[in-house]
């Protein structure tokens, strides 16, 4: 039988790094829909488009082929038949995708992708409205979260561990802008879904945040 997980949060909650984990522990595959949204807006730069204009962006997504690998047990995108690698990943394709994810259009584009694979094998998915709009009816639904300072200092050390040259207080305001663009959007915004467990990691270590999302998961579904 199949089934579906969702864990939704802000950027830093950490929500990769478990959601990764805990797609490894149950054998299933771990969608990280962030990196679709970076990728739309790898393309509207490299196309040196406004990634806040609908106008310019709706244009480029004909143009736009995705396609979703996993290659020795990781996601990889691939645009128009190019690997993205780490290129999504610097703080500027940050800024990029949470711009172009405000488009409906975008949203509307990246929504059958994000389901096909659902329907296919079993997920743990994450991203910003798993729960509330792509898997409304998902058997798990996480809200994964932690204060600002704990969100920011994981992404810096992320950031720094990749050889990125950045410093503390600019990834933690450029978190906070993030954070506000995602959840005061007009289209799916990210919120808990009513139905999710919200799940406050701060402080923790992944590891007890893994085992103790498998004893909720547990209670949820046999896993
Ligand atoms: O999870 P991430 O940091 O890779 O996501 C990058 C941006 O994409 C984030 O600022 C908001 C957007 N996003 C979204 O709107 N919906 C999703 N399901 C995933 C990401």
């Amino acid at each position: 039988m199949k089934f579906q997980i969702a864990i939704d949060g802000p950027s830093g909650a950490g929500k990769s790094t478990v959601a990764k984990a805990l797609a490894a522990r149950l054998g299933i595959v771990y969608v990280d829909t962030g990196a679709l949204y970076r990728t739309v807006g790898y393309y509207v730069r490299t196309q040196g488009a406004d990634p806040h204009s609908a106008r310019e962006v709706e244009a480029l997504l004909p143009h736009i082929r995705l396609e979703l690998r996993y290659e020795n047990g990781a996601q990889q995108v691939y645009l128009n038949g190019e690997p993205m690698g780490d290129r999504i990943r610097t703080p500027e394709m940050s800024m990029y995708a949470s711009a172009v994810s405000a488009i409906p259009a975008v949203r509307a584009f990246l929504l059958e992708t994000q389901r096909a694979i659902a329907r296919e094998h079993s997920v743990v998915m994450d991203g910003r409205d798993i729960g509330t709009v792509i898997l409304p009816d998902a058997d798990v639904k996480i809200y994964l979260t932690a204060s600002d300072e704990c969100r920011a200092r994981r992404r810096y050390e992320e950031l720094r561990a990749k050889g990125m040259e950045v410093d503390y207080e600019s990834v933690l305001s450029d978190m906070r802008e993030r954070d506000r663009n995602d959840s005061s959007r007009a289209v799916a915004p990210a919120v808990a879904a009513k139905d999710a467990i919200v799940f406050d990691n701060s402080g923790m270590q992944p590891e007890e945040c893994v085992s103790g999302l498998m004893t909720v998961i547990s209670k949820l579904i046999r896993v």
